[in-house]
């Protein structure tokens, strides 16, 4: 495991090498994440100066006592570089993400950044997406009914798998920054994952999905024989 988290900073590391002065950052959330938003505190305290838009509440934490300067996006609506993470990614840096419970701000974060270069360590790349459960924000109101037709848009899809309602460690379900609900789609595999956005978009219940199709620009990929990348990275 302390294996794992070295190269996930390695990771972060290497893409703070992109940060220049004066850029506006989307920070992501997660385990890996967490390491940027570390590294590049340290950077902001030997004097870089930038600034960033969390994708969660917990970023935000972190960010704040990492002495990182904020921002929104109604302030700041359109950013030069996003860096997070990402549950799986593969060759064609199409990712499944979520797995924080953060899908919707990081997805609306990423949109607004001109480059989105998602971190990981190398576990996270696979051949087809969906070994990872899909996660799927959806309001509370009429959950039940949501649930339904998400089952209907992943079976026309191709796809088919478990749909359940993500619990909260302390009991009850689990609800996001947002106010929202998070169904975990256990699908195996994932034929067709464009075809699975649309369906899933089309469920009036769907805030938003984890698949990012079309929006990280770049990986960095710690391996245990070192960094490599997919993309465009500098
Ligand atoms: C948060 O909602 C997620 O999208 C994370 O970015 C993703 O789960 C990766 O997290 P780790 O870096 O902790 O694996």
């Amino acid at each position: 495991m302390a294996d794992l988290e070295g190269l996930k900073r390695d990771a972060a590391a290497r893409a703070l090498q992109l940060v220049r002065p004066g850029m506006k950052l989307g920070l992501g959330t997660g385990s890996t994440a967490k390491h940027f938003v570390e590294l590049l505190g340290e950077k902001v305290r030997a004097g870089l100066e930038v600034v960033g838009v969390p994708t969660s509440e917990q970023t935000r934490e972190l960010a704040l006592a990492c002495g990182v300067p904020l921002t929104s996006l109604d302030e700041t609506p359109a950013l030069d570089l996003t860096v997070d993470g990402a549950d799986e990614i593969d060759h064609d840096l199409r990712l499944i993400k979520g797995g924080g419970a953060a899908l919707l701000r990081e997805k609306i974060v990423a949109q607004a950044s001109a480059r989105m270069i998602v971190i990981a360590d190398e576990t996270k790349l696979v051949e087809r997406l969906g070994r990872f459960p899909l996660p799927v924000e959806v309001a509370p109101f009429g959950l039940a009914a949501t649930i339904m037709a998400v089952r209907r848009a992943i079976e026309r899809a191709g796809c088919h798998g478990s749909v359940t309602v993500r619990p909260h460690k302390a009991g009850g379900a689990l609800v996001t920054d947002g106010g929202h609900n998070i169904l975990d789609a256990a699908l195996g595999s994932i034929p067709d994952a464009a075809r699975l956005s649309d369906e899933l978009h089309e469920v009036p219940g769907v805030m938003g999905h984890g698949l990012f199709l079309g929006l990280a620009t770049g990986a960095v990929l710690a391996t245990r024989a070192g960094v490599r990348t997919l993309g465009q990275i500098d």
